[in-house]
């Protein structure tokens, strides 16, 4: 018994010696030292054993086992040793790599002016609401004095939807919002409403078949014109500068009365006239006037006791003053290389 444990022991630490993988260890390890190795049945027999030899063998046989035992652990720490090494070789992190840079969003330089139109307005008193991009044709045209067959619906090219509803149609302006506003809420009313507009046009530098309005509608007892040159002139100078010059002139639009266009100096040359305001020193912004009285009245407003003003402000517009934009298809063309800048 002694001889067959020692050949165990020999046999063990050679085929030890050639492990290299931690799986074929844990198989060892049940080979020479589980519940049916050699040296576990050599200690189970133990008790059939002259008690002189027991002793010897048994205390062999314990030698032996903690022996192999005592190896493993070190050859344990071994193989796992290596395998990180080369683990660690193969997935080798070259930190001196500078880093990938992170790129951050940024709102469109749209929405960023129309936050700041809208802040200027509710610092005056005024709220903001938004409406339907597809409308009907009583709001868009109809209740704002744009009966069919009117020459004014020239002034906006129409797409139409085509629908089992007829009457369907994108909203040409934001003035429709007008008509909803004061179907629902009764004066005093002062709202702004931004949005989306459309128009069916060829599109070249200074047009878009889809672009942002502000619309902007205050109704209450006694506004006057002067009422409606205050705001508007407060404005342009808290968005384009305290030293705008801002120039009222007389326009028309069927649901006002009187209408006004609205005009600053131009930015790039201070009026003196250049290529962005067409040598003309002024630049147009807004079309703006007074309710007209048949439009109170259809929505059961007394203009004999109610007034109110109204404005379109033009969003565009602003940012390619500003930035010297040239092509109004840029904010809508989606190159990163544009947007990037604002
Ligand atoms: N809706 C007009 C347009 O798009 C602008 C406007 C709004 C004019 C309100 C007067 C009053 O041209």
């Amino acid at each position: 018994m002694l001889e067959q444990l020692q050949e165990l022991h020999v046999q063990a630490l050679d085929e030890l010696s050639r492990i290299s993988e931690p799986d074929e260890l844990e198989l060892w390890r049940v080979r020479y030292l589980g519940r049916k190795s050699g040296v576990t049945q050599v200690l189970r027999s133990l008790a059939t054993l002259p008690l002189e030899e027991r002793r010897k063998v048994g205390a062999r046989a314990n030698e032996v086992k903690s022996a192999l035992e005592s190896r493993l652990i070190e050859k344990k720490r071994i193989v796992e040793e290596v395998h990180l090494i080369s683990a660690l070789e193969q997935k080798r992190l070259d930190v001196t790599l500078p880093g990938r840079p992170v790129s951050t969003g940024r709102s469109h330089p749209i929405t960023q002016t129309l936050g700041e139109i809208c802040d200027i307005f509710k610092s005056m008193g005024f709220q903001v609401f938004e409406g339907p991009d597809v409308e009907w044709d009583y709001y868009n045209f109809e209740a704002l004095n744009i009966p069919r067959y009117h020459p004014a619906r020239d002034m906006f090219a129409t797409l139409w939807i085509d629908s089992e509803m007829e009457g369907r149609l994108l909203r040409t302006h934001t003035s429709p919002m007008q008509i909803r506003i004061m179907e629902k809420t009764r004066p005093p009313i002062r709202v702004i409403i931004p949005g989306r507009v459309y128009r069916y046009e060829a599109t070249d530098a200074t047009h878009e078949s889809m672009f942002y309005q502000v619309e902007g509608l205050a109704v209450d007892e006694n506004i006057t014109l002067a009422d409606l040159k205050g705001t508007l002139f407060e404005f342009c100078r808290r968005l384009l500068g305290q030293e705008r010059r801002v120039r009222f002139r007389c326009d028309y639009f069927p649901f006002v009365e009187p209408g006004v266009e609205v005009a600053i100096d131009c930015l790039a040359c201070n009026g003196g006239g250049c290529r962005l305001c067409g040598y003309t020193g002024w630049i147009e912004i807004l079309g703006a006037g007074m309710v007209h009285p048949d439009v109170l009245r259809k929505l059961d407003i007394d203009p004999e006791v109610h007034s109110g003003f109204a404005f379109g402000l033009g969003v565009e517009r602003i940012p390619m003053l500003r930035y010297g934009i040239e092509d109004i298809r840029l904010f809508y063309s989606n190159d990163l290389r544009f947007l990037k800048q604002f």
